[in-house]
């Protein structure tokens, strides 16, 4: 595991982009695992900023989504379909052929799961996989207690969850109960994760992924049992982090 400590929000989104850019640059068809929630957003933005300055092509590229809400269409300004499109994928001239999130309106979720679990496996599996952290150390809308041997699967979500993305919803009542996530196994099978964590209120949970012994409680803590997982954090979130010698 590799800890690169960024000075702020900005700084930890353009090493981010650089990154991610890397690899798009550097293979002839990446998979690349996304992400939604408020951390990525930077990283986004720089990579449409860079995508209209410096011209990096992705028609090339495949990505592949970590999850979505159950009952929201994709037009639902509250999808992470919708997110994506919004905040990546219109801008950056990648095929929308090329663009997968699993879909939270299918008739039958089982079957969505599966299929969006062959999907991975059709496309090659991930090459780079982007996640965020939640606040009690989901990775997904894995919540805690779920199995690591999970794969692509409906989860009911937390109360805790449910709150802190209500920001986002008119009320906590609109924020949908269910979502399909890639289990830990599927998040495992990547070649190479990517974390990103910014802000103070991350860096309780932060720490405990890097102590703590990998335990289904803490889903992120996983992440210690993968061999190539870098993460890029801001000083914040590093910041009650005892083992400093650990962080570049
Ligand atoms: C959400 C998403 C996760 C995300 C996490 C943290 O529930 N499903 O993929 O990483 O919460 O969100 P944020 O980046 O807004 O703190």
């Amino acid at each position: 595991m590799k800890i690169i400590e960024a000075e702020h929000y900005q700084d930890m989104s353009e090493k981010a982009a650089r990154f991610i850019i890397e690899k798009v640059n550097g293979l002839s068809a990446p998979v690349l695992g996304l992400a939604t929630g408020g951390t990525p957003l930077g990283t986004y933005k720089c990579l449409r900023e860079d995508h209209l300055s410096h011209k990096t092509a992705y028609q090339h590229v495949y990505t592949v989504n970590l999850d979505e809400y159950v009952g929201l269409a994709p037009y639902d300004e509250n999808s992470y379909t919708f997110y994506m499109k919004k905040h990546l994928f219109h801008h950056i001239g990648i095929p929308s052929s090329h663009t997968y999130l699993p879909n939270g309106m299918a008739a039958d979720l089982t079957a969505e799961c599966e299929r969006y679990e062959a999907l991975i496996e059709r496309l090659g599996g991930v090459d780079l996989q982007l996640l965020g952290l939640g606040l009690n150390g989901h990775i997904g809308f894995n919540e805690p207690g779920t199995p690591f041997s999970s794969k692509t699967h409906v989860v009911e979500l937390t109360e805790s969850t449910r709150k802190a993305n209500a920001r986002y919803f008119d009320s906590l009542s609109s924020v949908p109960t269910k979502a399909v996530t890639m289990g830990i196994s599927t998040i495992m099978k990547s070649k190479q994760i990517l974390l990103l964590v910014s802000g103070a209120n991350k860096a309780g949970i932060l720490a405990r992924l890097l102590s703590e012994e990998p335990h289904e409680g803490t889903p992120a803590s996983v992440l210690n049992m993968h061999e190539n997982v870098v993460i890029i954090a801001d000083r914040d979130a590093l910041s009650a982090v005892k083992e400093r010698s650990m962080i570049f």
